[in-house]
This record gives structure tokens, sequence and C-alpha cells, in this order.
């Protein structure tokens, strides 16, 4: 046993001991928030996966001790018992020879459906339910992961998503007879992973287990793991944009765990990206469907009005009622003048893109499919990879860092490329018209 876990040990133990002298009336009142382990609150079954966890796996212990769960008795057999006929339901855990209750690996949203079930409808009418979803169902995406990135390896064609796309958008869990997940499904820290009880989603990517923190998921850090890079840059736009300067300089000094619904400027001096697409802010109530507050779909090809009711949809939202609920948040800081100027021009670099770049873009494409002159592999066709980068990643840099106040993402990564990129096919496509051939 390492010195750590003997010293977690005597922790728990003294945590028990001071619950117990704090029920005998003998200590001073106990501390409002977070007051240690209230293990001798538990039953016996579930003070014993505590206990014994303690040493087994002490850091979930450790987190698991200093949360708000832990503060309302809410403890691993909350969470982790199944019914004994769960297909998640394990067998042979070497340590689990005595428990009276069917535990799982696996803890799917319905479980944390059983207490805060707003949440949890939230999350299943927004985009990130179809997270996992929407890629599965894609033939072309499905091509892209094992054909092209797999090199069709196969043993290995599957481990540019088991390290990638998974771990952002999320599995379908297979399990073994034990009841255990797989190791090609497992672990998946992706957004929409589908359990083998049904259920869908991941509760635990912005307030991560066991501490599940508010304050986590308020900083910007806790979506910055998904929502970055080439093609969707939003923490790095965030970080451009005057919101994140203010975050960067004092955001470690401000309030980050308010209690749900009574967060507001004055605990913070800039919006994060939880205040403008999930937080409860003045007369606004906190959302778990961050699709609500949105207009436009930014990553689509086209961006069109959102205005739709299907979550598997791209137009998922309404566009009119998403944009006034979006203003409200601005509103609680700054005049009605300031954010109708800023969605004012924003709207018209959406609208260039879409009428300047890319239905252009899409044009030529069309003409040259139907002329037979686009290469078959399109990740070998100069004037198709351009096209994608025109629109996944350039055309979504100028839009997102446009309504979001990023301006070397609207301008030196976003516009100033798609004109490049557009200048590029129209050379590709004259010169294919012109041969009638593909050039070498
Ligand atoms: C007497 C000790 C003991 C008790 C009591 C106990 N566990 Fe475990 N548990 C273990 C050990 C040992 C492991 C294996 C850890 C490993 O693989 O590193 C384990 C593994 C797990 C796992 C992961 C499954 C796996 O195979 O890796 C979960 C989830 C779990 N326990 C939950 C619980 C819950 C919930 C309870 C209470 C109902 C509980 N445990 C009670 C010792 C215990
Ligand atoms: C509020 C619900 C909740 C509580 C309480 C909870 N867990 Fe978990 N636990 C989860 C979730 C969610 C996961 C991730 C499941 C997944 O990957 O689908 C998880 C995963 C695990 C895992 C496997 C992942 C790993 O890191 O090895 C173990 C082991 C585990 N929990 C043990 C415990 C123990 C022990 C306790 C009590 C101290 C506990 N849990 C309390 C929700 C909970
Ligand atoms: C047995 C009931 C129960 C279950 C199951 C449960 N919770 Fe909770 N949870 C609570 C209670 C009680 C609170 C504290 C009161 C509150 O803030 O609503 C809480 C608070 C929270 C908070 C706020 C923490 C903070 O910092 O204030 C988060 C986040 C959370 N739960 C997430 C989850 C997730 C995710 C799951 C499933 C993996 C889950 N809970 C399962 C009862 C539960
Ligand atoms: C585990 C990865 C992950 C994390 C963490 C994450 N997201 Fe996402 N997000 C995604 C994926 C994947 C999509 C695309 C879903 C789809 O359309 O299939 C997405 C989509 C979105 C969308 C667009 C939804 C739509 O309807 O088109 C918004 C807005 C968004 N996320 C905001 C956030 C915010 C704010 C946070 C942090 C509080 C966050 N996300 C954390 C993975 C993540
Ligand atoms: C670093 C995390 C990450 C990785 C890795 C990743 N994605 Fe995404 N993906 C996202 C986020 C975040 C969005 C949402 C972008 C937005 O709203 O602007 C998204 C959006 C998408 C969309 C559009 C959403 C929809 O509903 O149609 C598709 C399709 C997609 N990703 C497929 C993939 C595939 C396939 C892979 C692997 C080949 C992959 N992604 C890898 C994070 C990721
Ligand atoms: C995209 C990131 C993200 C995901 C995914 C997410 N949460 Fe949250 N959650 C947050 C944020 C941010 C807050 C704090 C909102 C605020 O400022 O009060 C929060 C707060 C909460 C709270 C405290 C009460 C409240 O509504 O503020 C609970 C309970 C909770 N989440 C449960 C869940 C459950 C259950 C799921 C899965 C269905 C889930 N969360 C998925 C970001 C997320
Ligand atoms: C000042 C408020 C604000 C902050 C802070 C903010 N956003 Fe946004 N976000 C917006 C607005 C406004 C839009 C465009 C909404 C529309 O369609 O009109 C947007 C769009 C998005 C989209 C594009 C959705 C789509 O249709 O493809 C994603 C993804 C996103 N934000 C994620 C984030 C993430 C992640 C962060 C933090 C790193 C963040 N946002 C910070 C206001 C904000
Ligand atoms: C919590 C308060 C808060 C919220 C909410 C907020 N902002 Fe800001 N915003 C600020 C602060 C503070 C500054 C820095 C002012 C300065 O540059 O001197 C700022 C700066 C800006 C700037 C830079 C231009 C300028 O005047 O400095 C723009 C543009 C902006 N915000 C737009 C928005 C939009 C649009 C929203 C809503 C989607 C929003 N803000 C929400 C606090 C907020």
């Amino acid at each position: 046993m390492t010195d750590l876990k003997r010293f977690v040990i005597i922790l728990v133990i003294m945590g028990i001991g001071l619950v117990i002298t704090a029920c005998s009336g003998e200590s001073a009142p106990a501390p409002e928030e977070n007051n240690g382990p209230q293990v001798a609150e538990l039953t016996d079954e579930a003070r014993a996966c505590v206990e014994c966890h303690a040493t087994e796996t002490t850091g979930i212990v450790a987190d698991w001790d200093g949360s708000r769960h832990a503060a309302e008795a809410v403890s691993c057999i909350d969470c982790h018992q199944v019914e004994a006929d769960s297909p998640m339901a394990l067998s042979g855990v070497e340590g689990h020879e005595d428990l009276t209750v069917a535990v799982s690996m696996l803890v799917s949203p319905a479980a944390c459906n059983e207490c805060h079930e707003e949440q949890v409808a939230q999350f299943d009418a927004s985009g990130h339910y179809r997270a996992g979803l929407q890629v599965f169902a894609k033939d072309s995406m499905q091509t892209l992961i094992h054909v092209h990135e797999g090199q069709n390896h196969p043993e290995l064609s599957s481990a540019s998503d088991e390290t990638g796309c998974m771990q952002c958008h999320g599995i379908v869990f297979k399990i073994d007879e034990s009841g255990h997940p797989t190791p090609n499904t497992y672990p998946s820290s992706g957004m929409g992973n589908v359990y083998p009880d049904g259920d869908v989603g991941n509760c635990a990517v912005c307030h991560t287990r066991h501490s599940f923190e508010i304050a986590e998921a308020r900083k910007p850090e806790a979506c910055a793991s998904c929502h970055l890079g080439p093609d969707h840059p939003d923490i790095e736009i965030y970080e451009n944009s005057k919101h994140g300067q203010i975050f960067a300089t004092e955001g470690e000094d401000w309030i980050w765990d308010s209690a749900p619904g009574e967060w507001e400027p004055g605990d913070y001096r800039a919006p994060t990206c939880a205040t403008c697409h999930m937080s409860g802010i003045g007369e606004l109530e906190t959302t778990h469907n961050i699709t609500e507050r949105l207009y436009w779909n930014l990553w689509a090809p086209l961006s069109t009005m959102r205005d739709s009711t299907d979550v598997m949809s791209g137009a998922l939202g309404d566009g009119e009622a998403g944009r006034e609920l979006m203003k409200t948040v601005c509103g609680e800081c700054h005049s009605t003048t300031l954010s109708e100027g800023f969605f004012e021009s924003g709207d018209k670099a959406i609208r260039l893109y879409n009428e300047a770049y890319f239905i252009p873009a899409e044009e030529m494409r069309a003409e040259l499919a139907t002329l037979g002159l686009l290469k078959e592999n399109p990740w070998k066709d100069e004037f198709q990879i351009t096209y994608y980068y025109l629109w996944h990643h350039e055309g979504r840099r100028a839009r997102q860092g446009a309504l979001m106040g990023g301006p070397d993402w609207a301008h030196w990564h976003g516009f100033f490329e798609l004109q490049q990129d557009l200048y590029k096919m129209e050379d590709i496509y004259n010169l294919r018209i012109e041969t009638g051939e593909i050039e070498q």
C-alpha cells in the first residue's frame, strides 16, 4: 500500500469520526458546504463501496469526497447500481464477491435522470445529443475513417476513430460476457455515447467525474477539449476576443461556484462559453440545450436560419427566438446599440460567406460532377480537397470568428484564406472545363 493510499484511508476514517462527533453535538456546527464525507449517513451497502474504494481507486473517492453529491449523501451506489439482469451488470470483479447489489461500470444519463430530469430532457433536445448518432449514420464518414485514415488495415483501421472522432463525438459501447465494455469502445469521453441500455449522451464531459462541479463546467476549458482546432476553433476565437482577454487576465479571481441560477455579472466581468450558451443570467434560465440560443447553423456547408424540432437535423432550433435569447445575455452587460451593431456586422459576414464563397464553389463542384470531371477519390483531388477546406475549415473559422468576436479568425484564418481557396478552385475548374480532362 502506498503512503498516499494510507493517508486517504486515515482521512476517510477521520471524516467518519467528524460526522459522528458533529451528530453527537459536541463540536462546532458543520461548515455549510462540502462538509466532508458524510459516510455515517450512508446505508451499510453504500458505505461499503466508499470504504473499500478509498484504497482501491483512491482518486475517485477523493473527487467524490469533495463534491456536492457527497454533501448530499449521493454516493457510488446511487449511480452505479443496476438491475441484476441489466446488460451492464458486472460479474467476476475481484473485491465484489460480497456485494448484495448489482453494479455497472458504465453510467448512462438515465442514472442522472433519476434526480436531474430537467437537465437530461434539455440535453436530449440539443445538438449535443446527436454528436455520436450522426457520425455512425453517415457512410462518407465511415469511409473517411476506415478506408482513408485507417488505410483499410485489417486489424487497425478503427484506430483513428478510437483515438480521435470517438473521443469527441462518442461511440456505441459494446460489452463482453462479464458486463465490461470492450477495449475498442472504451474508454470514450465523447459527447454522444450510446449505452447498452439504449440511452444516449455523456453528462461527465463538462463537469467531469467524480466531482461533477458546476464551477468546472462554467469555465471555457470545459468546452475546449472538443471545441478547438482548425475546423471549429471556438476556444482560440474566445482567447482572441475581448471577453477572452478579460478572462485570461483576471478569471482566476472570479466567483465560479455560485448556486445554480445565481451566477451573475459581478461574480465575473466577462462571459465564458457557458454564460452565453447555457447559464442562467438575469431573467434567463440555465439550459442544457446548447442549441437554444443560436440563430444560424455555422458548421454546415451553407448556413441557414435554424427552424427545426428534429434533433437529428442540422437546422435544429428556432433561429429568431435563439437570437433574442442571445441578445438578452449581452443585454446584461452591454447597451442594445452595441449588440445590434455587433450582430449586424456578424450576420453580413455569414451572408458574404454563403453568397460569395460557398454557393459559387458548390456550383463549380456540381458542374464538374455532372461532366465526370471529379476524381473518384476526393482526398486525392486538389479541387475537392480545396472545396472541403473552404467550407469545413476556412468557412467555419470565418463564420464562428465573426459571430464570437475573434477578428484574427474572422479575417486571417477566415476570409483571407477563403479568397485563396476560391481562386484556386476557379483555376482548376477552368482548366478541366477547357481540356475536358482531369489534370494529372
Ligand atoms: C471489498 C472491496 C470493494 C467493495 C466493497 C466494492 N468494490 Fe468496487 N471494486 C473493487 C475492486 C478491487 C475493483 C477493481 C479495481 C481495478 O480494476 O483496479 C472494483 C471495481 C469497481 C468498478 C469498476 C469495474 C471494473 O471491473 O474495473 C466499479 C464501477 C465499482 N467497483 C463500483 C463499486 C460499487 C458501486 C460498490 C458498492 C455497491 C463497490 N464497488 C464495492 C473493490 C470493491
Ligand atoms: C453522480 C453519479 C456517480 C457517483 C456518485 C459515482 N459515480 Fe462512478 N462513474 C459515474 C460516471 C458517469 C462514470 C463514467 C461512466 C461511463 O464511462 O459511462 C463513472 C465511472 C466510474 C468508474 C470507471 C471509470 C474509471 O475511472 O475507472 C469507476 C471505477 C467508478 N465510477 C467508481 C465509483 C465509486 C467508487 C464511487 C463512489 C465513491 C462512484 N463511482 C460514484 C458516475 C458516478
Ligand atoms: C440520487 C440522486 C442523484 C443522482 C442519481 C445524481 N445526482 Fe447530481 N445532484 C444531486 C443532488 C441532491 C445535488 C445537489 C442539489 C442540487 O444542486 O441540485 C446534485 C448536484 C449536482 C450537480 C451540481 C454540482 C455543484 O457544483 O453544485 C451536478 C453538476 C450534478 N449533480 C450532476 C450529476 C450527474 C452528471 C449525474 C449522473 C452521472 C448525477 N448528478 C446523478 C442528486 C443526484
Ligand atoms: C466531449 C466533447 C464536447 C464538449 C466538452 C463540448 N462540446 Fe459542444 N459539441 C460537440 C460536438 C461533437 C458537437 C457537434 C454535434 C453534432 O452536431 O453532431 C458539438 C456542438 C455544439 C454546438 C452546436 C450545436 C448545434 O445544434 O449545432 C454548440 C453551440 C456547442 N457544442 C457548445 C458547447 C459548449 C458551450 C460547451 C462547453 C460548456 C461544449 N459545447 C462542450 C462536442 C463537445
Ligand atoms: C476534437 C474533437 C473532435 C474530433 C476529433 C472530431 N470532431 Fe467532429 N465535431 C466536433 C465539434 C466540436 C463539432 C461541432 C462544430 C460546430 O458546431 O461548429 C463537430 C462537428 C462534426 C460534424 C457536423 C455535425 C453534424 O451534426 O453533422 C460531423 C459530421 C463531424 N463532426 C464528424 C466527425 C468525424 C467523422 C470525425 C473523425 C473523422 C470527427 N468529427 C472528429 C469535434 C470533433
Ligand atoms: C456542454 C457541457 C455540459 C454537459 C454536456 C452537461 N452539463 Fe450540466 N452543467 C453545465 C454547466 C455550464 C452548468 C452550470 C450552469 C450555470 O451556470 O448555472 C451545469 C449545471 C448542472 C447542474 C446544476 C443545476 C443546474 O441546472 O445548473 C446539474 C444538476 C447538471 N448540470 C446535470 C447534468 C446532467 C444530468 C447532464 C447530462 C444530461 C449534464 N449536466 C451535461 C454544463 C454541462
Ligand atoms: C459573448 C457570448 C459568447 C461566448 C463567450 C461564446 N460564444 Fe459561442 N456563439 C455565440 C454567438 C452569438 C454565436 C452565433 C449564434 C448565431 O447563430 O447567431 C455562437 C456560435 C457558437 C458555435 C457555432 C454553432 C454552430 O451553429 O455551428 C459554437 C460551436 C460555439 N459558439 C461554441 C462556443 C464555445 C466552445 C465557446 C467558448 C470557448 C463560446 N462559444 C463562447 C456567443 C458566444
Ligand atoms: C458579463 C458581462 C458581459 C456579457 C454578458 C457580454 N459582454 Fe461583451 N464585453 C464585456 C466587457 C467587460 C467588455 C470589455 C469592454 C472594453 O473593451 O472596454 C466586452 C467587450 C465586448 C466587445 C468588444 C467591443 C467593445 O466595446 O469593447 C464586443 C463586440 C462585445 N463585448 C460583444 C458582446 C456580445 C455580442 C455579447 C452577447 C452575445 C456580450 N458581449 C456579452 C462584458 C460582457
